[in-house]
């Protein structure tokens, strides 16, 4: 009734076939692999009961006040020193605006960066969100080919020399959704065939703090090398997604057009949640909340990939993630997955079909599935339903 007053752009942006999913998901006898929860362990609700008291009584009326754009200070402060300390990077508070979530990075970046017909390179298979923020604004979109260490450095050449991308998107560390990291030659190796193409790279980090290993971090792709680099980080997945807050660094330049955007957009982010996450920061140590997030990841993780072990035919592919919150199965060459995904649910058990990954998603044979949300045991038993449903097929 109402599609006549649509605009162009929402017509032709798909939502999110996940809210789908997660709806056929809401019988509790489903076990379910499809959506990307943060385990509510991650959220440490004691503390943050405390500073809800603590930042009442110590800012009164300021914690309810209209605020800056950029984001308030001291939260924007403990960006800076962390990234100064643990990525060696080169940045002070002009360098940081604080977002709702770093989807609203991604939806400002496109606003102020992507017009109708820009090429946009993205990894193949990428972020569902990305997808649909960019495709408000027209983007055109180019997927390269990851390899288990990577990007396919040959089709990123292509990519390059064939289309001559304006923005290139990346995920490098526990990518959603195929849980895969770059190595740190993939990363040299990439920074050399970008530096000296006239191209903005933003890469986006929401699970990077989530390694299950001690190995050391892996750098970022071209840090303190050029002003083109854009990063993304988020305090969803280390503290709590329902306060939307995540953050932007980039060149000032930069941060002061997406300010424009974000002043149009929301006026700020919600200052109450702003304040309560750096009260947060400040009287605790989160990489010590980390490392419990870490701990119940791992061995979901290890559930998941050994009952895979377990269940799974052997021609079935997938994913060991060293990090993050998903795994990435690839089934037999020409296997229907939206066909599994029926005998899935019958069998009760979901996933997310490849599909919304793609931007032409054409004979998908691929799923995601996350392990951060259901105990050992379950996963176990989702596993063995769902390898059933494989065998049928
Ligand atoms: C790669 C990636 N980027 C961005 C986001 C958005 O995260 P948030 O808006 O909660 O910070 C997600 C969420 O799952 C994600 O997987």
């Amino acid at each position: 009734m109402f599609e006549k007053f649509y605009t162009e752009r929402i017509k032709k942006t798909p939502s999110s076939f996940i809210r789908e999913i997660l709806k056929v998901t809401q019988n509790p006898e489903i076990i379910s692999f499809a959506g990307g929860l943060p385990n509510p362990i991650s959220f440490p609700q004691e503390e943050l009961k405390v500073s809800m008291n603590r930042i009442a009584d110590k800012f009164g009326a300021k914690i309810y006040q209209y605020s800056t754009t950029t984001g308030l200070d001291s939260l924007r402060q403990f960006i800076v020193d962390k990234y100064r300390r643990v990525h060696n990077m080169d940045i002070t508070i002009d360098n940081v605006i604080i977002t709702t979530g770093s989807q609203q990075a991604l939806d400002l970046i496109g606003k102020v960066l992507v017009d109708e017909g820009d090429k946009v390179m993205l990894e193949n298979p990428s972020y569902l969100g990305l997808i649909q923020a960019f495709c408000v604004y027209g983007a055109d979109f180019i997927q390269t080919k990851l390899d288990d260490d990577g990007l396919n450095i040959e089709e990123l050449k292509k990519t390059i020399k064939e289309h001559k991308p304006k923005i290139a998107y990346l995920i490098p560390n526990f990518q959603n959704p195929t849980g895969l990291t770059y190595t740190k030659e993939n990363r040299e190796k990439v920074f050399e065939c970008i530096k000296d193409e006239d191209m903005i790279l933003i890469q986006d980090d929401p699970y990077g703090e989530l390694r299950f290993s001690d190995d050391e971090r892996i750098p970022y792709i071209g840090v303190n090398q050029g002003k083109k680099n854009i990063y993304l980080g988020s305090f969803s997945k280390i503290v709590t997604p329902g306060m939307r807050l995540g953050y932007l660094i980039a060149d000032k330049e930069i941060i002061r057009i997406i300010e424009t955007a974000k002043q149009a957009a929301d006026l700020h982010s919600n200052i109450f949640a702003q304040y309560l996450i750096s009260d947060y920061l400040e009287n605790n140590d989160l990489d010590l909340h980390i490392e419990k997030i870490k701990k119940l990841y791992k061995e979901q993780a290890g559930a998941m990939v050994d009952a895979m072990r377990e269940f799974f035919p052997s021609d079935i592919k997938y994913t060991i993630p060293k990090g993050g919150m998903f795994t990435w199965v690839t089934l037999k060459e020409n296997a229907d997955v939206m066909q599994l995904f029926d005998r899935a649910i019958e069998k009760k058990v979901a996933f997310v079909p490849g599909h919304p990954f793609y931007v032409k998603p054409e004979n998908i044979n691929t799923l995601r599935l996350n392990y951060t949300n259901a105990d050992c045991e379950t996963i176990k038993e989702g596993i063995k339903r769902l390898s059933e449903a494989i065998k049928e097929l």
